[in-house]
């Protein structure tokens, strides 16, 4: 690695994902702390987490937080919802700084959005675990809760269709089809890339649903911790971030700068077996 660890002007937030996606919740970021340093982690090499058993991601999560240990962070977001699902409790008992994932505050706007049925989209892995369901029923036992897995939405976005693209709003109306028929209080958007799609979910699921973005409620809660931490921002605009890839950083740089919203100028690669090392 060319970069040194803990080679930042002050602590960083570190931020991970399987790959490109969790950029969304660094654009949301950004936009409400553009003072803090990020150091993040694309684990571009293992994607989708989507598709593989809970098992496998919670052992992929904990190399990705031990990996941004090294930085000394001042808390560590898994803005991936499928590692978020599969391992938010793991990677708090593993960590000695917190830990911010999006399923629970995702499902806490939601709670607070509506009082009528929620639905969720997600990764197969995701809607699975019914993560967001234990988390939403927490909160309110009562609530009915609604999940849909829509596994080709990550490989479309990826491959740069935009929300106008009829393929797109076609495999859409397939997935929303069920979840146009429930009445919906509010719909969560739960996977990194759908944000990028909110303007045809909301076409197609009208003014009534409130749809709620996991990355932007987990935004909120890492506003909250760090209003608790003494550890300063260093008060750049923007401040630095330092991405780290497991596969081609030229690829996740030209990629990325449509996910984050603004281009990706430090990125550099580190290996699969580093990041399984980190844990040895
Ligand atoms: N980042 C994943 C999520 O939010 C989507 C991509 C994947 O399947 O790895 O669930």
């Amino acid at each position: 690695m060319e970069q040194a660890p803990g080679n930042f002007s002050s602590p960083p937030i570190g931020v991970f994902d399987s790959g490109l996606g969790g950029l969304t919740l660094v654009r949301e970021l950004t936009r409400a702390l553009p003072g803090e340093p990020i150091v993040y982690l694309g684990d571009s090499a293992r994607v989708p987490y989507g598709t593989k058993s809970l098992e496998t991601v919670r052992q992929f999560a904990l190399q990705c937080t031990a990996f941004l240990l090294q930085f000394e962070p001042k808390l560590i977001v898994a803005a991936c919802n499928t590692a978020s699902a599969a391992a938010a409790d793991t990677l708090e008992a593993f960590s000695p700084v917190p830990v911010v994932d999006v399923i629970r505050p995702g499902a806490a706007a939601a709670v607070t959005a509506t009082d009528g049925p929620i639905g969720i989209i997600g990764t197969e892995a995701t809607i699975a675990s019914a993560a967001y369901e234990r988390a939403i029923t927490e909160l309110d036992p009562t609530r009915e809760v609604i999940g849909a897995s829509c596994p080709l939405l990550v490989p479309i976005v990826e491959e740069g269709r935009d929300e106008n693209d009829p393929i797109v709003l076609s495999v859409l109306s397939e997935y929303l089809h069920d979840l146009q028929r429930r009445r919906l209080g509010a719909l969560i958007l739960g996977c990194t890339h759908y944000p990028l799609l909110a303007g045809a979910i909301r076409k197609l699921m009208g003014p009534d649903v409130a749809l709620v973005c996991s990355a932007a409620a987990a935004v909120q809660k890492i506003q909250l911790h760090l209003a608790g931490l003494t550890v300063p921002a260093s008060g750049e605009t923007p401040a630095e971030m330092h991405c780290y890839t497991t596969d081609n950083p030229e690829r996740f740089a030209r990629l990325g700068r449509r996910f984050g919203g603004r281009p990706i100028t430090h990125v550099q690669h580190v290996g699969t077996d580093e990041l399984q090392a980190q844990l040895a």
